[in-house]
This record gives C-alpha cells, structure tokens and sequence, in this order.
C-alpha cells in the first residue's frame, strides 16, 4: 500500500466508515481473492494487519447524465492516474439508486443519456476523451470508471447519493429521507444490493456509504419511529 494522508477524524466520519465497512462485511461473508479491509480496535487494517488510513477524494457521478463528470475533458485513465499522483488512495464514487433500478435510466447508453439532456458539447468531449465509453450503459461506463481506479491502485468506496440523478441537497428535492417523493425504502434496499452484488467480487471496491445527507421535513421522531420502523 502506497503511503497514506492523514485523514481528519470526525465522529460523522467514524460512523460513516462504520455504517460503510459493517455494509461491506455483512453482503461479503466468503469474497473470492479480495482483499478485504477490517477493523482493529479504533483502526482499519488490511489482511496483514497492517494500518490502512483511507485518503478518499470525492468523484461525482450521481448528476443528471449519470457519468463520472469530467470524462468530456480528460481520458478516464487520465483522471485516475491523477487522482493517485495527487495522493488519494480512495475514492467516493457517487452514484444516484436510479441508475440500477429504474428503467428510463438504467436502459440508457452513454450517447442516449447525454442526448437526452441535450449535453451535445459534453458529448462530443466524451467522444473524442474516452472513445470507449460513448455506446456503452451507464452502469457499463461506471464499472469501466471503477476498473480504472483499480488499475491506478486507488481504492474505491460507493457512495449511494441520491435516487433520482440531480444535484444533491435539498430539503424538498424528493431524496432527502425515506418516504419523500423518490425516497422509498425498497427500491433504495434494492439498489445498494444490486451494486453490493455486482462489485462483491472487485477487490479494491473496499466499501459502501449507505446514504448521503438523510434531511428534510420527514427527519423527525414521529415519523422515524412511529411509521417507518
Ligand atoms: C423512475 O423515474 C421516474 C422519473 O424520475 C420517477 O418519476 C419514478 O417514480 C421512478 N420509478 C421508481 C419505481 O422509482
Ligand atoms: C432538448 O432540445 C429539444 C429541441 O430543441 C427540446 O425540445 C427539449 O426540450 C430539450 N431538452 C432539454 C432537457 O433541454
């Protein structure tokens, strides 16, 4: 493992690990030949026992297009070696629970969703950077982004962000809590063990983050403990 960052320790960060890792231990009960990163007392170690401090670096691909944002100007691998050189050791790759669970997103190619959006400029970037990409699924391109990052040696840790593709946050946006207008539980259920499955078997995937910013309205005792549990 390549030298390491500090990373700054925060109760929220500690409970985000946590929540993440006890996710990725809990669906990975026999991983094939991955390595598998676990806790020690208060740290995270690697298969030897050895330290492992995550440097992780946020790379959003949960917007409206629903592909990790750049790859209209630079080459993925490009991005990814980078990524490494600047230190980070990790990544966050955000990704929006509509990707893999509802049709009219997951259906679509690269090419179609961009046109969709009318992104034609991002679109010809896209062509002309990363060539590969252009006619595959979304889904495809992600798992393409994330082998890259395997290649560059940066680990990776999936980080459901939203439902429905779009900036994130607000607290009317529809994805803020469970039971707002694109917030169900099940479907949410089921895209975290849609991608839990697909990347059970990647070894530098080494976690998930279950949901980013729980907010809204709908975050109060009444509705938390008397409806929803
Ligand atoms: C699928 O996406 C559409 C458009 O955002 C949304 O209105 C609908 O509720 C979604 N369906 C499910 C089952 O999540
Ligand atoms: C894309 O352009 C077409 C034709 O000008 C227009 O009808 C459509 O509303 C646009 N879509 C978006 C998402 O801007």
């Amino acid at each position: 493992m390549a030298t390491m960052g500090r990373v700054r320790r925060s109760p929220l960060l500690a409970a985000w690990l946590a929540l993440g890792f006890a996710w990725h231990c809990a669906l990975h009960h026999a991983p094939a030949a991955a390595v598998t990163l676990s806790t020690a007392s208060r740290w995270v170690v690697d298969e030897a026992g050895d330290r492992v401090k995550l440097a992780c670096v946020n790379w959003p691909s949960h917007l409206e297009p629903m592909l990790a944002e750049g790859l209209g100007k630079r080459p993925v691998g490009a991005i990814a070696g980078d990524v490494a050189a600047m230190g980070f050791n990790c990544v966050r790759l955000t990704w929006p629970t509509f990707l893999v669970t509802n049709a009219s997103y997951s259906s679509l190619t690269v090419e179609q969703s961009f046109q969709r959006l009318n992104l034609t400029e991002s679109l010809a970037g896209i062509r002309a950077n990363n060539p590969a990409v252009v006619d595959l699924k979304l889904i495809d391109a992600f798992k393409a982004v994330v082998s890259s990052l395997g290649e560059n040696n940066v680990m990776v840790i999936l980080d459901n962000h939203v439902s429905k593709p779009g900036w994130c946050c607000d607290n009317s946006d529809g994805n803020g809590f469970f039971g707002d207008g694109y917030f169900e539980p099940d479907v949410w259920v089921d895209g975290l063990t849609k991608m839990a499955t697909m990347f059970a078997g990647v070894p530098h995937v080494v976690g998930m983050s279950l949901r980013n910013e729980l907010r809204g309205p709908r975050q109060n005792s009444n509705d938390w403990y008397n409806k929803h549990c």
